[in-house]
């Protein structure tokens, strides 16, 4: 587990983290776009990471990929590419940069190492797990297939490297229907999110999809009644949930997409009230964009992705730990499986 406080320790020998509005002010441009979620007594605590961060990077030549649940500091202030989860994997295979900041969890980290191996891919909290990737293991995929001979596996991206391995094809939240359709089979194995295998089947009827009993720590929480008593407070209120959510979630939901999807939703669709049935960071990311948006509801953290922060990624990039490591069996067979769903989700694209 990570000290905090030998890593602030360490940072202050190095760099002048004290809260400066003077540089605050000098970041206009980035405090404009968080300004709805993050007080200007806060931002001028962040200035200092910020700016030691973004020189850092240089100095190191390094690129921080960010996903969407990332805090709004994180997003707006120190991120080079933003995106769900597919995004992220497509960025990571053309970083030219030496090295690649995964700010997201373990997971991530690890697919951006499997897809790139020649670069260094730094995590700044090894503990940014997943609750869907820890519920499965290479021995859950064997036992998936002994009891549905034949049938593929598709797993989620949201698994370690070694059920990645394990598995014939992967699949992210924006894809994982057509993946599911386009395979030649029946029978359907999907790992490990038992939530959006659900969701899956209704969407691609003609095919049997079994699944592993796994689940989103973030979504699970959400109930259909939560929505039907919000809607009728709120009238007018357009919902928008994750495919991580029950059915009967999604089945409320006015839409349901990756957090991507969900990002490009309400840039077309502008609802003047807007519920999103996923991570807190998503409306914070989008509020400045979307102006014309009211983001109302209650929303669920996700504690894994929360414990990425700037000073954890400062420290990071100062001492290059902690870089993560793919045994090369293993990455060869994460990666024909990651690289399998890239293909084919550009296959079916075209
Ligand atoms: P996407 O960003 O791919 O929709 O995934 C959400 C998620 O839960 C990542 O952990
Ligand atoms: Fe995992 Fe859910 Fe957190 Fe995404 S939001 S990292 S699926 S626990």
């Amino acid at each position: 587990m990570l000290d905090l406080t030998t890593i602030r320790n360490e940072l202050e020998v190095a760099y002048d983290l004290s809260p400066n509005p003077d540089l605050a002010e000098q970041m206009g441009d980035i405090y404009g776009r968080i300004e709805a979620s993050v007080t200007p007594f806060d931002f001028a605590k962040f200035a200092p990471y910020i700016a030691a961060i973004n020189a850092l990077k240089s100095e190191r030549n390094a690129v921080i990929l960010a996903h969407n649940y990332m805090t709004p500091e994180i997003y707006h202030g120190v991120a080079d590419v933003v995106g769900d989860s597919l995004q992220l994997a497509v960025e990571a295979t053309r970083v030219q940069a030496d090295v690649i900041v995964q700010c997201g969890v373990h997971f991530m980290a690890e697919t951006s190492k499997v897809l790139n191996p020649a670069k260094t891919v730094l995590i700044p909290d090894m503990e940014a797990g997943c609750s869907l990737a820890e519920s499965i293991t290479p021995a859950g995929i064997a036992e998936m297939r002994a009891r549905y001979p034949g049938a593929p596996v598709v797993s989620y991206v949201n698994t370690t490297a070694e059920v990645k391995a394990a598995s014939d094809i992967c699949c992210t939240s924006s894809n994982a229907a057509q993946i599911v359709a386009g395979l030649p089979n029946d029978t359907v194995i999907m790992t490990p999110d038992k939530y959006l295998a659900q969701n899956v089947a209704k969407q691609v009827p003609h095919k049997r999809i079994v699944w592993w009993d796994g689940a989103c720590i973030v979504h699970e929480q959400y109930t259909a009644q939560d929505l039907r008593e919000f809607r009728s407070w709120n009238p007018g209120t357009r919902i928008i949930a994750h495919p991580e959510c029950p059915p009967e979630v999604i089945a409320e939901a006015d839409f349901s997409g990756s957090t991507a999807g969900i990002i490009d939703y309400v840039a077309k669709e502008q609802p003047a009230k807007a519920m999103l049935v996923t991570e807190c960071s998503m409306a914070s990311n989008i509020a400045e964009a979307n102006p014309a948006v009211d983001f109302v509801g209650p929303c669920n953290m996700c504690p894994y992705m929360k414990k990425i922060t700037l000073e954890k990624i400062l420290w990071t990039l100062h001492t290059m730990q902690t870089p993560v490591e793919v045994d090369a069996s293993v990455a060869e067979g994460a990666r024909n499986a990651v690289q399998r769903m890239i293909d084919l989700s550009r296959k079916l694209a075209a």
